[in-house]
Parts: structure tokens; C-alpha cells; sequence
């Protein structure tokens, strides 16, 4: 979602703790409502802080102001429809928060880690989840592949981050067993997943299907490629922890063991 040039360092020039609203934005879509509930007031200061500092620190191309509300951050937030309830999410590549803020602002359920390596985007991301009280949220200044071994998640989301061979080799193996890579992809989601099959069964997928979520919701709906990893799977866990103990408990409904990730 980064207009040129925004990849280059820059200085971190405004604070985006202090976000006025942009008139551009236009009105709130009545599916926010619907999609957002009781807290609806969080995302709209969360697409105020996008169209503002979001763009002048670079995250954000000012041509996409006018569709924040339905290219990104609806479309972002249905994504939840596939995840279960009290799931830690990893979101990798995070950048102006997308998708991983929209899943944690829906839903409060979530434990969320937002992972981009970028300086500026991870500096960003910390003021702008300090500044809507978001508890739930943890961001780290990392790229996905480097946290190997030290993080793990119910699930792993991706949007505009790289390719699906790719996104299976940084994500599949921060995924404690039964766990899911929910890749944001467009059209040739089917395409893609044909081509990359070998290089996904490798990296530890055991099925991978593409779903649509969103719809009437946000048009045309959104296309998801869905990765899982085997349910005995080993070697990815930290030193010390059952891969898997924590996520297979949740989802039987047991107790939620302390899950922050380590400081970092
Ligand atoms: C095109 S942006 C997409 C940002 C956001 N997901 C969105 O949809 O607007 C790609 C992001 O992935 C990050 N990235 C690139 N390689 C990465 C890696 N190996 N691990 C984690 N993030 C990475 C970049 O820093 C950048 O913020």
C-alpha cells in the first residue's frame, strides 16, 4: 500500500498519536458498523491515523485515501471469518498495520503480533497501537524468517507481502500444529497455488485450498489461499514448550496459557 519511494528510511517527522480526520476519507461505509460493532470508533481512528500520518511517514499513497475504508480496511477485517476464537495471529509484513490491526480492532478475542522489519512501518505501528489502547497487540521489528524458533501462532496473515512459495517458507514454520497461513490474495490465487504446490509442500503444508470471505460485506468479495500444517508437526516450537500444547487446548476451549511473545 506504499506509494513510491516509501521503502527508504526516513526521519520520523510527525506523531501520529494526534491523527485529524481527512475529509477525502468520506463517510464511514455502513458496513463498518456491521463489521466493526462496538468498536467502530477505534477503526475510524485507526483510518484517520492512515490517511494522515500514514501518509506523510510514507505507508500510505495519498490516492488511496478516497478507499481506505473498503479496499483496506474491510476488506482486511473479514479475514477474522476464518479465525477461531482466542487464536494467537501473527501478521507478517504488516507495514500501515494491514491486515493485522483491522483483525485485532474486530476482534478483541485475538492475540495479535505485527512483524515488519522496517524501522519507520515498526515505529508507526507502535504509536499507533499505544494510541488506540490496543492491549492485544505486540509489534516486533523482525523479519518473518528471523523469529524461527521463537514465535508461534494460531495462525499467520499476509497481505501484498510476497509470493506464496515464499510466504509458505517465512510463516509455515512459526505455526504450532493444525495451524494456518491465511494469504490475502487476488485473482490468481488459483494459479498461484497450482504453481507453487511443491515448493508449499516443502516448506510443510499438508492442504491448501482458496476461499472467499467478505461477501456482502465488501464487493467482490476476498480472495483467501489457506496453507495448514500437519497436526503433529515438530521442530518449530521454542526450546522447552510442546509445539502446539497452547493452540490445541484453545480450541477445545481450555484454559488460555500466557502467550506474550518474548521482548524484544
Ligand atoms: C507491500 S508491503 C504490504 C504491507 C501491508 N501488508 C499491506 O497490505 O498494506 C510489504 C511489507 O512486507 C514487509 N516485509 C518484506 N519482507 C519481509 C519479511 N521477510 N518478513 C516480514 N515482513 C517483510 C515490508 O517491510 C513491507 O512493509
Amino acid at each position: 500500500m506504499e506509494h513510491d519511494g516509501a521503502s527508504a528510511e526516513r526521519p520520523l517527522a510527525a506523531e501520529p498519536a494526534a491523527a485529524p480526520p481527512s475529509d477525502a476519507v468520506g463517510p464511514v461505509p455502513a458496513a463498518a458498523a456491521e463489521v466493526f460493532g462496538t468498536q467502530l470508533p477505534r477503526a475510524e481512528r485507526f483510518v484517520s491515523h492512515l490517511a494522515s500520518t500514514g501518509i506523510s511517514w510514507g505507508l500510505v499513497g495519498p490516492r488511496e485515501v478516497p478507499r481506505l475504508w473498503d479496499r483496506h480496511v474491510l476488506n482486511c477485517a473479514v479475514l477474522t471469518d476464518l479465525i477461531d476464537q482466542d487464536a494467537r495471529v501473527v501478521d507478517i509484513g504488516s507495514g500501515a498495520g494491514l491486515p493485522g490491526l483491522t483483525i485485532a480492532l474486530r476482534r478483541p478475542d485475538l492475540t495479535v503480533v505485527l512483524v515488519e522489519p522496517l524501522l519507520r512501518r515498526a515505529t508507526w505501528l507502535e504509536r499507533v497501537v499505544a494510541d488506540l489502547g490496543l492491549r492485544t497487540v505486540t509489534v516486533r521489528r523482525a523479519r518473518a524468517e528471523e523469529l524461527h524458533g521463537s514465535e508461534q501462532a494460531d495462525y499467520v496473515t499476509a497481505r501484498a507481502v510476497a509470493s506464496l512459495d515464499r510466504l509458505a517458507q517465512w510463516g509455515l514454520p512459526l505455526l504450532r500444529p493444525n495451524g494456518q497461513l491465511l494469504a490475502l490474495k487476488g485473482r490468481s490465487a488459483e494459479e498461484e497455488v497450482a504453481r507453487t504446490a511443491r515448493a508449499v509442500a516443502a516448506a510443510g503444508g499438508v492442504s491448501t485450498d482458496v476461499v472467499s470471505v467478505g461477501a456482502g460485506v465488501v464487493e467482490p468479495p476476498v480472495t483467501v489461499v489457506r496453507v495448514r500444517v500437519a497436526a503433529g508437526r515438530t521442530g518449530a516450537a521454542p526450546a522447552g514448550k510442546p509445539p502446539g500444547a497452547a493452540g490445541s487446548a484453545r480450541r477445545r476451549g481450555g484454559p488460555r496459557p500466557g502467550r506474550r511473545p518474548p521482548a524484544h
